[in-house]
């Protein structure tokens, strides 16, 4: 059985202080539902103080993005090295770096390859944009990010990996896809091309999440479908009495 795996994506927000205060806040709010692995995703600034706090909670740490060169001229970025031993996770592809930041599939790629080779888990955000999908090409666009990203991973890579489904036009937005999107581009568009790149044991092995205006009141429809095994979370993340909701319905709607 997948784990069900819960990030939240603090994004842009939050001091060192506020960073550490909260994660005092919530880990005692997440204790009982070990079934679920929980994440938290805090600006790069804070992973320190916020991997302090929560050691020995089975919270983990994950960061929002990570370089694929070990180390250089690369004005503003972090290695890898640099988060091990800080984060177990770490986000790669989100839709807000490949919008804002002209990211690419290719650096995707690279991002992934190096974590893995480093040790991190990556997260690996893929999704469609408003314009996309209105043209009906959902699946060719979501495939092809998956495909560019997994380029060179190993099966065996891909025991460390999850992948998120993030549809563009979902974040950030208060839009959230309809279950049935989510289903459909979950379980009919990226297992299956999983499937088609490892073999259908490895693909039924991988933790795909849906991201995307998740909270409270739409959580249970997600986590009710059996292709969808977490969430990666914006906003919700960021108010303790709406993250710990969230991973208490995972946990009842999944049965851990
Ligand atoms: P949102 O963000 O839940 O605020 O839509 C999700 C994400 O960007 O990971």
């Amino acid at each position: 059985m997948r784990q069900p795996i819960i990030a939240g994506n603090w994004k842009m927000n939050k001091t060192i202080l506020e960073s550490a205060a909260f994660a005092t806040e919530l880990a005692p709010r997440l204790a009982a539902f070990t079934g679920v692995e929980r994440i938290v995703c805090p600006p790069f600034v804070a992973l320190a103080a916020v991997a302090d706090v929560l050691k020995d909670t089975g919270i983990k740490v994950g960061a929002q993005n990570v370089h694929w060169e070990k180390n250089g001229a690369y004005t503003s970025e972090i290695a890898p090295n640099m988060l091990q031993g800080l984060v177990e996770y770490v986000i790669i592809g989100h839709s807000e770096v490949r919008a804002n930041l002209a990211e690419t599939n290719e650096r995707v790629n690279k991002r992934t390859k190096a974590a893995l080779e480093s040790g991190l888990k990556p997260i690996i955000a893929v999704g469609e944009s408003d314009a996309q999908r209105s043209a009906s090409e959902t699946e060719a666009v979501v495939t092809a990010q998956v495909r560019a990203a997994l380029d060179g991973v190993t099966a065996a890579g891909m025991a460390q990996v999850v992948i998120a489904y993030e549809p563009i036009w979902a974040i950030g937005t208060g839009k959230s896809a309809s279950a049935q999107i989510a289903n459909e581009v979950i379980g009919g568009i990226i297992r299956p091309t999983l499937a088609a790149l490892y073999g259908g044991a490895v693909a039924d092995t991988v933790r795909i999440q849906y991201g995307g205006s998740v909270k409270p009141e739409n959580m249970a429809e997600y986590m009710a479908l059996p292709d969808v095994d977490g969430a990666l979370v914006g906003g919700a993340a960021l108010k303790l009495d709406d993250f710990t909701q969230l991973i208490e319905i995972a946990a009842q709607t999944k049965g851990v």
